[in-house]
This record gives C-alpha cells, sequence and structure tokens, in this order.
C-alpha cells in the first residue's frame, strides 16, 4: 500500500506538506480576520485557535519532540497545543480579548515552518506523516466550523471546472435496496510496517455473519418520513417561508432529497429503530466495503476519481446518492467512500493489543469512554491520503456537525 509506505522519498513528502499548508493556509482566507475570533461551534475553540494549531502541532512533535529544539515561545506552543471536546454542557467560556493578536500567530506559524524546514532531513518519515495527516484531518474540521459562520461572512472561491455544482431540487430517491453480504472475515486494522495512527494497530480478522447492508446511503428523503413521523431535524436542514432548505458551506438551497442525511449517531440510531433496521458494526462496514480485505478501495485498487467518489475537496457539500455507480463495491454497494462518513453502531476503543503512541498518547485512548462512535468511510472534505481501509474517525453520538450520514443494515 505505497500511499501509506513509510520508506517514501523525502522530497515527496515535503511536496504534500507544503500542499495540505497551502490547503490549510486558503481555508482561512475564506474569512475576514475579525472573523477567526468567532467561535461557530460551542464547545470547540475560536478559529484563532486553528490558526496557531496546525503548526503547534508540528512544532511541538517535530522540532522539540523529535529535534530536541530550544522553544522560541513556549506560552504559544502551549495555547495552541490541543483542542477540546468537552461533555455536553461543558462548553469554553473564553473571549476574543484572551487569545494573541493575528500577526503574532502568524509571525509564530511563519517561524515554526521555517525552523522545520531547515531541519527536514532529519525527520522521521513516521513522524512527519503524523503532522502531514493531522493537518489533513483538520482541513475537514475547519470545514465544520466555517460551515457554521453566517454565508455574508465567507468568501466561496470561484469553482474549478472540474467541481461538481452543489446539489439542487431534486425527486425523492426510492427505498434502498438491500444488498446481501455473505459470512465471511473481515481484516480490520493495518499492516504492521505501514503508516497509521495507534488505533490502526494491531490489525486483526474477524468472522462477520452474513447480513443486509443497504446499497445507499440513507437520503435526505428518506429521513424526511420519520421527521414527519416525530423525528428530530438534522443539523444541516433549514425551515425558510415553509419550504425545508440544505445549509451548504456557502448558501442553502432546496432540500436535496436524494443527497445523503447528515445526522447524528443518535439520530441515526433512531431512524433505524423506526425503520425496522439498525447501524451495521464497524467489522460489518469494514466487509461491506472491503470484502475480505484485498482491495485498496471498495471498487478496487484504482486511485480516488470524481467519478467514483465525492472525496479529497473535488466539491463542498454532497451530492446525490446515486452520483457514483462507477464507486459501487463488487457486490454493488456504492458510495462507500466519500459523500459523508458513515456511523456504525460501534463505541470507539482500541482493538485487542492497543497501544498508544509515546509521542501522542492522548490521540486516541482520551475517547476511549463509550461515547464517542466509529465513523468509516470519509466526507467530501476528507483528503485522499486518509482514505484507506484501515482509518478510523469518531465522534460523540449527539455531534451534529460533521459531515457523517448512515447506512442501514439488518440481519
Ligand atoms: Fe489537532
Amino acid at each position: 500500500m505505497d500511499s501509506v509506505a513509510l520508506d517514501r522519498p523525502a522530497a515527496q513528502l515535503r511536496a504534500e506538506l507544503r500542499a495540505a499548508r497551502a490547503h490549510t493556509d486558503a481555508l482561512f482566507a475564506l474569512v475576514d480576520p475579525p472573523t477567526l475570533y468567532e467561535r461557530p461551534i460551542p464547545d470547540r475553540h475560536r478559529l484563532i485557535f486553528y490558526l496557531g494549531h496546525f503548526d503547534a502541532f508540528d512544532w511541538n512533535q517535530l522540532a522539540r519532540g523529535v529535534l530536541v529544539l530550544p522553544p522560541f515561545h513556549p506560552s504559544f506552543d502551549r495555547l495552541f497545543e490541543a483542542g477540546i471536546d468537552p461533555p455536553p454542557g461543558q462548553a469554553p467560556g473564553d473571549r476574543p480579548s484572551d487569545w494573541p493578536e493575528i500577526d503574532a500567530v502568524r509571525a509564530y506559524v511563519k517561524r515554526a515552518r521555517q525552523v522545520l524546514d531547515e531541519a527536514w532531513d532529519d525527520l522521521p518519515t513516521e513522524r512527519v506523516l503524523t503532522a502531514l495527516e493531522h493537518r489533513w484531518m483538520h482541513a475537514e474540521t475547519l470545514c465544520y466550523l466555517l460551515h457554521e459562520l453566517r454565508p455574508s461572512q465567507k468568501r466561496a472561491p470561484a469553482p474549478s471546472p472540474a467541481q461538481p455544482q452543489p446539489p439542487g431540487r431534486a425527486s425523492a430517491h426510492g427505498r434502498t435496496p438491500w444488498v446481501a453480504i455473505p459470512a465471511g472475515v473481515a481484516r480490520l486494522g493495518q499492516e504492521q510496517g505501514a503508516f497509521g495512527w495507534d488505533n490502526e494497530f494491531p490489525p486483526y480478522e474477524v468472522a462477520v455473519a452474513a447480513f443486509e447492508i443497504a446499497r445507499h446511503k440513507l437520503t435526505n428523503g428518506e429521513y424526511l418520513r420519520f421527521v414527519a413521523d416525530g423525528g428530530p431535524a438534522p443539523h444541516f436542514w433549514r425551515e425558510r417561508d415553509g419550504a425545508l432548505r440544505l445549509r451548504c458551506m456557502f448558501d442553502d438551497v432546496p432540500l436535496p432529497l436524494d443527497a445523503p442525511v447528515y445526522l447524528t449517531q443518535q439520530q441515526a440510531v433512531a431512524y433505524a429503530t423506526w425503520a425496522g433496521a439498525r447501524l451495521p458494526t464497524e467489522a460489518e462496514w469494514q466487509r461491506a466495503a472491503y470484502g475480505h480485505g484485498t482491495r485498496r478501495y471498495p471498487w478496487g485498487d484504482a486511485a480516488p476519481e470524481a467519478a467514483r467518489a465525492n472525496l479529497d475537496f473535488v466539491a463542498w457539500d454532497p451530492l446525490p446518492v446515486t452520483a457514483h455507480r462507477a464507486g459501487a463495491t463488487p457486490l454493488g454497494v456504492e458510495q462507500m467512500l466519500g459523500n459523508g462518513w458513515e456511523w456504525t453502531a460501534t463505541p470507539f476503543a482500541g482493538f485487542d493489543g492497543f497501544a498508544p503512541r509515546p509521542y501522542y498518547p492522548g490521540y486516541s485512548a482520551n475517547f476511549f469512554d463509550g461515547a464517542h462512535y466509529v465513523m468509516k468511510g470519509g466526507s467530501p472534505r476528507t483528503a485522499r491520503r486518509l482514505a484507506r481501509p484501515s482509518f478510523r474517525n469518531w465522534f460523540r453520538a449527539e455531534y451534529p456537525y460533521a459531515y457523517a450520514t448512515v447506512r442501514l443494515a439488518r440481519s
């Protein structure tokens, strides 16, 4: 699996880090400087934290952790070190004036990058990949924050020629057919010697009983019937002049009935119960997407492209659930990669034999609390680097801001 091999040429990794920095820099440029002091999600830090965090992480991990260089701004090293994920009702109470000036943060970022770039050849590949993937993951979570700003607070970039248009009004997508997944083995986790986060190790195989999984992700149109029967409305829906709309990144549009519904894990479970189905376990999801673990992507080994998956920043928002037939699995399950993470029924925990990395002990273990659930797949704003079979994502069951949907299962 060469996209995650640890023997990658340094020049190629350097180019990737440059691209990732340019990507996150461009996200901050979507808003005016005063907006960086806003807190778009109540239980996350203000945007200004993230302006410093990505490079503080690189600095703390690589310059201080690997190269043991002396700090040049120790208070910023600490201030921008780690994000927050408080339990419900414990949102932070800091004020904008508690945070430093933007110019001071930018100067810190610039210097951290300069020092790291000069020391590049002394950095071990695994540690560089940790920094690189950390930044790519935040490229997505920063979008969750920017999504919550009012449209007037953001500048939409010019669409690239390859970028699909945002979803418009569409006819209701009919009830999705079921696909039978035969009993067999699912392979979870990452091979030793390849890059992965602590929670991807050790790899293991598990027997999965025969079950059925939905060919498509759950749509807004299907979920609408649940709402009409008293179910909770998803966070991304809006009602205006009596009509339902979807709040996209830069505007809102009439609710696209054939796009995946983004919802919480609690809402997904409630819908599944109402519909007489259930969520797949992580192992079931893995088997539906990757069979017994011999292909790189759900469709095979060919690289992701826009026809196969709404992934890797091609679009800002979800597309219809039937838009990627070319990315179906051999059994015909569509869109297991991209267009929205998929909640599973599995609480986030370490595999048997889990060991935290000494240089980042809290990455996963801090969330093994029964309150967070595994999500698999990827969203329109997930970097292709993270689209490996073993990658695991997780959020609190009631977290409403993620680009996360569900695909039903039944025994
Ligand atoms: Fe982080």
